[in-house]
């Protein structure tokens, strides 16, 4: 399972973070990390409670 970012969607909101800090990683204003994620096995739920959680879609499930 993979997440894409698409970084220019992402307004901060941290939500993704708040619901799965082992997968999502921020910048230091609180911007998700501008790189794809590989999720690693036994963690797909968390990916994708966290992806679902973002309001402004920016984490798009891929290979799933
Ligand atoms: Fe950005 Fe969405 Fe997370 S706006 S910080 S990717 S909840």
């Amino acid at each position: 399972m993979k997440i894409r970012v698409v970084k220019e969607k992402c307004a901060g909101h941290a939500r993704c973070w708040a619901q799965s800090p082992e997968i999502y990683d921020l910048d230091d204003e609180g911007y998700i990390l501008d790189h794809d994620i590989d999720v690693p096995e036994g963690q797909e739920r968390a990916a994708w409670l966290g992806a679902k959680s973002c309001p402004e879609r920016a984490l798009v499930i891929e290979d799933y």
